[in-house]
């Protein structure tokens, strides 16, 4: 089972919700763009930004397990 736990309560956006948006994501260098892709599909961190950290550190994990 895929891990899975809300990151952004704002917008309701969970890891299984970054991880999907990260699929369509093929630029695996680039951190701060796959965050603005990220963000693009799913709206996390347009909230209270209080996620913008915790969103980096999942999206690089994913990408260096790539
Ligand atoms: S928790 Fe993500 S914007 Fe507030």
């Amino acid at each position: 089972m895929v891990e899975n736990y809300m990151v952004c309560n704002c917008k309701q956006v969970s890891y299984a919700d970054i991880a999907n948006a990260l699929d369509t994501h093929k630029n695996f260098e680039n951190v701060l763009d796959a965050f603005e892709d990220v963000q693009k599909i799913t709206h996390c961190s347009t909230g209270c930004g209080g996620c913008h950290q915790k969103v980096l550190d999942i999206i690089s994990q994913i990408m260096m397990g790539h």
